[in-house]
């Protein structure tokens, strides 16, 4: 069995108990029962392992083509253990693009506790390598960044941090193990907020933690287990049906996302859009050597003479959300929703303006995705107009 596909469909044999089942039933057992005092058994305690969480462990370990993969409560919990494993006096670089959890987790939390970090733009292998210091421990990054879709290449990062002996870590939760399996290029370990794409339908928190070998491995598993963030066997399931379908969702949403994108170019509404797919844009050829396709996320800015928050209130399909990755397509006003800790200076020279809207693209027809985008594009005008009117009569 080698397709991706009937990996994801097939990826591990369920031999269940008895019953034939075709799927791994969703075990809530907290503990199992020993045959004897001195017996050894597979099973013992479900913090420490379940047979439906250890489905999906090994669904993704096998995705990811890692040695072990691990399910936590969150994708932060999973970021959280790939941290953890460092010790106090260590020193990691991190991507200035991050997710800000992610880096609330850094900055409040785990330098607080002995480690430090350093903020660098991946895209600059220079500034990277600069970066390093004798007491570097690791490089983790998102190689497409939000909400631009800023693109790094994670070859190019694995092989400095090979040179230097430091860990790579990515935070492969745009892309998915179905557009990039960063483990093959180099990474030594991949996170997941399986909250997005492998779960797929805004139904579910979760995280999971790939490792290229089994000496991480057992770093990781120790970190699961004894701080006890594991995801629940009904979440497990979750995800586990969820990553079945992950690559019909993802080719609809990125067939979507090029018409919608068509759609955008052909308004003078617009004045930029972000997606690494455009032929011609900035990250397009790292994107198109290491990725099998860009993914279902794209932002665009609109005119400053068009309101923003009117065309995004004006959405009636496409609903105001933060997250992504799901069925349902999603949008967003950065500046004031996912960014909106950030100081406004921040945002502005990261280039998350007010005139910025991320959308997650979903299943949908993509003629009423169109339809929705034009009556809001048309009332934010309006509306405009209508303002204006006010400002010269009224
Ligand atoms: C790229 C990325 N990584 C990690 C996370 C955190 O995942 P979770 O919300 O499942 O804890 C998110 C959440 O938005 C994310 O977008």
């Amino acid at each position: 069995m080698t397709g991706f596909n009937t990996k994801l469909i097939h990826g591990q044999n369920v031999n269940d108990n008895q019953t034939g089942a075709v799927n791994v039933p969703v075990y809530n057992s907290s503990t199992y029962a020993y045959p004897d005092v001195n017996g050894k058994v597979r099973w013992d305690y479900a913090r420490s392992g379940n047979p439906t969480r250890e489905y999906l462990e090994k669904q993704i370990a096998l995705l990811e083509h890692g040695a072990n993969g691990f399910a936590f409560a969150s994708g932060m919990a999973a970021i959280h253990a790939a941290f953890a494993i460092f010790k106090n006096g260590d020193h990691v670089l991190i991507g200035d693009q991050i997710y800000g959890g992610t880096y609330r987790l850094i900055n409040d939390y785990f330098k607080t506790r002995g480690l430090s970090f350093t903020a660098v733009n991946t895209q600059d292998l220079e500034a990277v390598e600069a970066a390093i210091q004798p007491n570097t421990k690791a490089i983790y990054f998102e190689p497409i960044t939000n909400p631009l879709l800023e693109v790094t290449s994670v070859k190019a990062i694995a092989q400095i941090a090979k040179r230097h002996n430091i860990l790579t870590i990515v935070d492969n939760t745009f892309l998915t193990p179905y557009l990039q399996q960063p483990l093959d290029i180099g990474a030594d370990i991949v996170v997941h907020s399986a909250t997005k794409y492998l779960g797929g339908h805004s139904d579910v928190i979760a995280g999971l933690v790939v490792t290229k070998t089994e000496e991480l491995g057992k770093q990781i598993y120790f970190i699961q287990n004894a701080l006890g963030g594991v995801l629940s066997p009904e979440n497990a399931n979750l995800v586990r049906r969820g990553i079945q379908t992950l690559s019909v969702r993802m080719d609809r949403q990125q067939e979507n996302a090029a018409k919608l994108i068509e759609f955008l170019s052909s308004r003078e509404e617009v004045a930029k859009i972000y997606y690494p797919g455009i032929e011609g844009s900035k990250d397009h050829v790292v994107a198109a050597a290491e990725c099998d396709g860009f993914g279902g996320v794209f932002s665009f800015e609109l005119r400053d003479d068009v309101n923003a928050a009117t065309f995004i209130n004006s959405l009636q399909l496409i609903r105001l959300a933060v997250s992504l990755g799901a069925v349902e397509s999603l949008a967003e006003l950065p500046y004031e929703m996912s960014h909106a800790e950030l100081p406004p200076e921040e945002r502005l020279a990261a280039g998350i303006t007010p005139q910025l809207i991320r959308i997650s693209v979903g299943i949908e027809d993509a003629d009423d995705l169109i339809n929705d985008l034009e009556q809001a594009l048309t009332t934010a005008i309006r509306s405009n107009k209508v303002h204006i009117l006010k400002q010269n009569f009224g």
